[in-house]
């Protein structure tokens, strides 16, 4: 049969790579399709390949009839309406386990930047400020000696803990939960309650897929607990911090770093206040870009759709 499949931005696949009897449109623009654009892209389709940033939602859904399949080309599915794509039978798909190490890569790098005060020693140098050779000058964070709090236990936040583990030796903590198994890990662990764990950390880091129960699961009662010095890592979803609270908590002085790869919304505008703080590196939800884990991805999204529209 032949599917009518669209794809919602270009992504490392080739017209070779789709089968041939497949009629494949890919949205052609640098930028995501609006809603409106998007159902109208789709309104005849039988297969999808979206993106995080497509709204996929009953209006969606009701737009077209004809669907059997959604490949997401990622890991988290916050953008789609998942209750209504089941009562529909329409299969969604997503694309784990090939960008774990990427995302944690990420993470780390963004940790490590924040320590070690990358941004604001960089600024300062091209600003002409290197004036020599300072004894005390950008005085970073002794990673070994620091505790990295896990929010967010699986397959990314396992690799983070993992990673830092051996390179730093630094003690992990996560949060406490009943499903966890930490003597399936091959590294120790601490577990803690919320509270403990944020009071305690030097470092947090979210991997929390974003459900109702992770919306701004860190807001300003949680924020305030936290290390006048800590740093904060986001790379899961925006939402998961209360990022108001967040500016109030900056503006009061306190993080030694943050690093989010996420934000909210998404572009964050070039006039938003999170920008102003030197302290603040953003990168523009980049965690899984590298090339052969988005060729991964592409391919395991290609494979998924497949999959299901052969069902
Ligand atoms: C990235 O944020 C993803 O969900 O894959
Ligand atoms: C730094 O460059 C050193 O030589 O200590």
């Amino acid at each position: 049969m032949t599917y009518s499949i669209f794809v919602s931005r270009q992504i490392p696949l080739s017209q070779e790579d789709f089968p041939a009897d497949w009629d494949v449109q890919t949205w052609p623009l640098h930028r995501s399709p609006s809603p409106s654009e998007l159902r109208e892209a789709c309104h005849h389709c039988h297969g999808l390949i979206s993106m995080l940033s497509d709204t996929i939602d009953r209006e969606f859904f009701d737009a077209c009839p004809k669907l059997k399949a959604v490949a997401q080309f990622a890991v988290g599915l916050n953008n789609i309406d998942l209750a209504t794509a089941r009562a529909r039978s329409i299969s969604i798909s997503n694309t784990p386990d090939v960008l774990t190490e990427a995302s944690a890569n990420h993470a780390m790098a963004l940790i490590l930047s924040l320590a070690r005060l990358l941004k604001p020693a960089s600024l300062a140098a091209s600003r002409g400020e290197w004036i020599g050779w300072e004894p005390l000058g950008f005085l970073g964070k002794d990673l070994s000696e620091c505790r990295l709090a896990i929010i967010g236990l699986g397959r990314i936040g396992q690799a983070l803990a993992r990673k830092m583990h051996r390179a730093f030796g630094l003690e992990v903590l996560t949060l406490e939960r009943p499903s966890l198994k930490l003597d399936q890990l091959d590294f120790p662990l601490q577990a803690l309650p919320l509270d403990e764990l944020l009071a305690s950390a030097d470092i947090v880091s979210l991997h929390v897929p974003l459900t109702s129960d992770t919306h701004h699961l860190l807001g300003a009662r949680e924020l305030a607990l936290m290390k006048k010095d800590a740093l904060l890592v986001n790379t899961a979803r925006g939402e998961v911090i209360d990022q108001d609270a967040l500016i109030n908590r900056l503006k009061a002085g306190h993080f030694f770093g943050v690093g989010l790869d996420v934000t909210t919304p998404e572009p964050l505008p070039k006039e938003h206040p999170l920008y102003q703080f030197e302290r603040v590196l953003i990168t523009p939800h980049i965690a899984s870009a590298e090339t052969q884990t988005r060729r991964a991805m592409a391919l395991m999204a290609l494979n998924n759709l497949k999959r299901d529209l052969a069902r």
